[in-house]
């Protein structure tokens, strides 16, 4: 039997797989393709795949005995039970030090859980973030590979060479162990909820407070993104607003105002809670969605609970309203990112992952769906300092909030005067002054739970004496009639 061509193997011909297989073909790879159903394969290699280095397997071992060892075998198949059906299809066929990645968006946990599953098997397994949508895999994807690290000297220069390029450097890049490579992929969508509600806020104060047009306001999305903001999403919002239906008038003021979800935002929120990060700015980009979605009850509301009118005249100065707009937003943004930063640095300590910071920045810089100019400045922070602690302690960063600060707080003041909804740059700005107050009313809080829990409370160092001694839980009688057992004694 001759030897096998395939450097690689990839299991689901959807448009992601079918893009992903040609990228790879391109780069002077030759692709083993299957699908389960075989007839999608036949047609794939008769029409988009004809020409090119691309094999047809009929069958998983027919796939199998076409790879290079160790073989390398890619999926983009569905989230959840079938990455672990085609896992278990493929097993029988596998040798140790055979490599499986799932191209999918699993949830991290999923991950995490195949990992050591196939390592007591002496399987590699890699669980790679895939960004960019079907142009992304077709030209150039943000790859977030994590997992078996014995895996990346095989899959390194394919991953690298198939992945967008920022400034020649390819935004792929090894993430850490285990589910790591899903969960930055994770926390990537949540980042990308957050972008998104920032972009709509925008849009939407521009169009009430500001009475412009939709042409216009897409005039300044065009302007922004020649700027700092300049960035994908900028991008194409300028373009939607642009975009007009047959009758001439734009689109967008024709679609239903409900958001839809597929969770990645959610699983983002939610794993913030758990790590006790405050998320602040996706959490409430995942509830603006939420409110969107309960349409019903918002018109009912809209002739039930009043607001203040928003006068003709609400705007004086229309270019200093949209200087300060943008750096609004340029503001909100840089808390977002910080804010996942500080969840990812979390994740590395409770997880017990070793990350690579510059290289995820640099993954995002290009390829993915919240690329922008911005990520090269975050990518240049971590450079200088790894352990950096939090990316507003960083002289760019410091100096861009600070020059920001002014516009930023005319922009929310602004939409709180009007009742104007802007969730996620109102939390950016609660979140900014939370975080540079260094006695917060915590304090009041701690008393009012050791008054009804006798929840107990440490002291300010500063002002301890006899009664409040330093480092102590301590319980006071604050009514009178308080007992001596504080809640520590039993919540254990
Ligand atoms: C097979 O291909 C179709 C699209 O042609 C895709 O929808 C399906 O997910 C693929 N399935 C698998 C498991 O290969
Ligand atoms: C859409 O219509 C507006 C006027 O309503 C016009 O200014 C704009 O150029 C149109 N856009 C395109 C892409 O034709
Ligand atoms: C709490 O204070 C009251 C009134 O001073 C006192 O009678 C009571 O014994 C105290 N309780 C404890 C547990 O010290
Ligand atoms: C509460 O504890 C203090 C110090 O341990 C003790 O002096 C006091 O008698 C206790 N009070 C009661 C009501 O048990």
């Amino acid at each position: 039997m001759s030897e096998p061509k395939g450097d690689i193997g990839l299991i689901g011909l959807a448009v992601m797989g079918q893009n992903l297989i040609l990228n790879a073909a391109d780069h002077g790879y030759t692709v083993v393709a299957f699908n389960r159903t075989v007839s999608k394969v036949d047609h794939f290699i008769e029409n988009e795949a004809k020409g090119k280095s691309i094999i047809g397997a009929r069958s998983i071992q027919e796939l199998v005995d076409n790879l290079k060892r160790p073989r390398r075998i890619i999926l983009l198949v569905k989230a959840g039970a079938a990455v672990d059906a085609f896992i278990e299809q493929l097993l029988p066929y596998l040798e140790k030090g055979d490599i499986i990645i799932d191209g999918g968006n699993s949830h991290f946990p999923d991950s995490n859980r195949r990992y050591e599953e196939l390592k007591g098997k002496g399987i590699r397994f890699v669980g790679s973030g895939v960004s960019g949508g079907e142009e992304g895999a077709r030209y150039g994807p943000s790859l977030m590979p994590g997992g078996d690290a014995e895996a990346w000297p095989y899959i390194k220069e394919i991953f690298q060479s198939i992945s967008a390029k920022s400034d020649g450097e390819p935004c792929c890049d090894w993430v850490g162990p285990a589910g790591a490579g899903h969960y930055v992929k994770m926390v990537h969508n949540g980042i990308e909820y957050g972008d998104m509600q920032l972009i709509s806020e925008a849009y939407y104060i521009m169009k009430t407070v500001g009475g412009l047009t939709d042409k216009e306001i897409g005039d300044v999305f065009a302007q922004w993104n020649k700027g700092v903001l300049d960035s994908f999403l900028i991008e194409i919002t300028r373009d939607i607003l642009y975009y007009n239906d047959t009758d001439g008038t734009p689109l967008v003021e024709k679609i239903l105002d409900q958001a839809g979800q597929k969770g990645t935002g959610k699983w983002t929120a939610m794993n913030a809670l758990d790590l006790g990060i405050p998320l602040t700015l996706v959490g409430e980009a995942v509830f603006a969605r939420c409110l969107s979605a309960v349409k019903g009850e918002r018109v009912k509301a809209s002739s039930i609970l009043p607001g203040p009118q928003i006068p003709k005249d609400a705007v004086k100065d229309k270019k200093e309203f949209i200087d300060n707009l943008e750096q609004a937003l340029y503001a909100s943004k840089i808390i977002s990112y910080a804010q996942g930063f500080m969840l990812i640095r979390e994740a590395a300590k409770e997880y017990n992952w070793d990350l690579n910071f510059p290289a995820i920045a640099l993954m995002w810089r290009g390829g993915c769906i919240i690329r922008s100019v911005f990520l090269g400045e975050i990518t240049k922070a971590f450079k200088e300092d790894p352990q950096l602690e939090n990316l507003l302690f960083n002289k760019f960063f410091t100096d861009a909030v600070t020059k920001a600060q002014a516009g930023w707080r005319k922009t929310v003041s602004l939409t709180a005067e009007y009742g104007i909804p802007a969730p996620a740059f109102t939390t950016a700005l609660s979140f900014y002054d939370g975080y540079r107050t260094a006695y917060l009313p915590a304090n009041l809080l701690q008393a009012q739970r050791d008054y009804f829990g006798a929840h107990t409370f440490k002291v300010v160092p500063e002002k301890a004496n006899d009664n409040l001694k330093v480092g102590e839980a301590i319980h006071i009688n604050w009514t009178g009639h308080g007992g001596n057992v504080s809640a520590t004694t039993y919540d254990a």
